[in-house]
């Protein structure tokens, strides 16, 4: 069985959450905190070649209306495949912390949720990607999609091919991810996406310090564990 002893962070939400912003301050705070860790940043879909090629054809708006739900679920899911198996779980496996904006979480959420395909169905199309290796944090910004979506017009940010869905596409969304983390409460934090960047950003450290008390503890933990298979 495969046991990594890198840390996976997940991070998950809505369009406009804040997601992006609050995984750079993150990672800025986390790599002076603990100097000695590896990291690595990777985002989905994408990461690898292969998956930014395909996240090229997912994210594309002239593909709006010719591409199928059953489609763009399986090619996130190759995706992730290839950057899974490329890229994240070799860091994980060499003790590199590996942030990455989205999971398959996503994939449930806007696929299983958004499209109504089912989580069943979407994680049939990913286990054998994802395997064991799931986020051991999952920290999910959460906000209202009426105020997300207003946010990313506001700020004029370039748009891409699920940003147009109809609000309650969204709505569909946001109610997966809280379902999601609602089964999981041990895996996922929820951070409220109303707080101000400031309080956000303490929220996350603050819950982070809490359910890793010791990162070296823990390391030592995890490579233990590994010896003793
Ligand atoms: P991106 O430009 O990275 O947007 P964001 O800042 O919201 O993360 O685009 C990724 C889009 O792809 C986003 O709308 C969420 C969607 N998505 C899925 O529908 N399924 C998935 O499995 C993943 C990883 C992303």
């Amino acid at each position: 069985m495969l046991t990594h002893r890198g840390i996976y962070f997940g991070w998950e939400g809505g369009e406009g959450a804040g997601k992006s912003t609050q995984s750079a301050i993150f990672a800025r705070k986390f790599q002076t905190e603990f100097p000695g860790r590896s990291v690595l940043l990777t985002r989905e879909p994408g990461g690898c070649n292969t998956a930014e090629k395909i996240r090229k054809v997912l994210l594309d708006l002239n593909q709006e209306g010719n591409l199928d739900s059953m489609t763009e679920a399986i090619l996130f899911a190759e995706a992730r495949h290839s950057s899974l198996t490329e890229v994240v779980r070799p860091a994980l496996m060499n003790g590199i912390d590996v942030f990455s904006d989205r999971t398959f979480y996503s994939s449930l959420a806007y696929q299983g949720y958004g499209r109504n395909l089912g989580v069943d169905v979407v994680w049939e199309l990913n286990k054998d990607a994802v395997g064991i290796v799931r986020p051991d944090l999952a920290i999910l910004i959460d906000i209202d999609p009426i105020e997300g979506l207003k946010r990313t017009a506001n700020k004029n940010r370039e748009q891409n091919r699920l940003d147009l869905e109809k609000l309650d596409f969204h709505q569909r969304v946001r109610e997966g991810f809280l379902e999601l983390a609602g089964r999981e409460p041990e895996r996922f934090m929820v951070i409220d996406g109303m707080l101000s960047k400031e309080g956000q950003a303490e929220v996350i450290w603050e819950g982070f310090v809490d359910r890793f008390p010791s990162l070296e503890t823990r390391t030592e933990f995890l490579v233990n564990k590994e010896r003793s298979r």
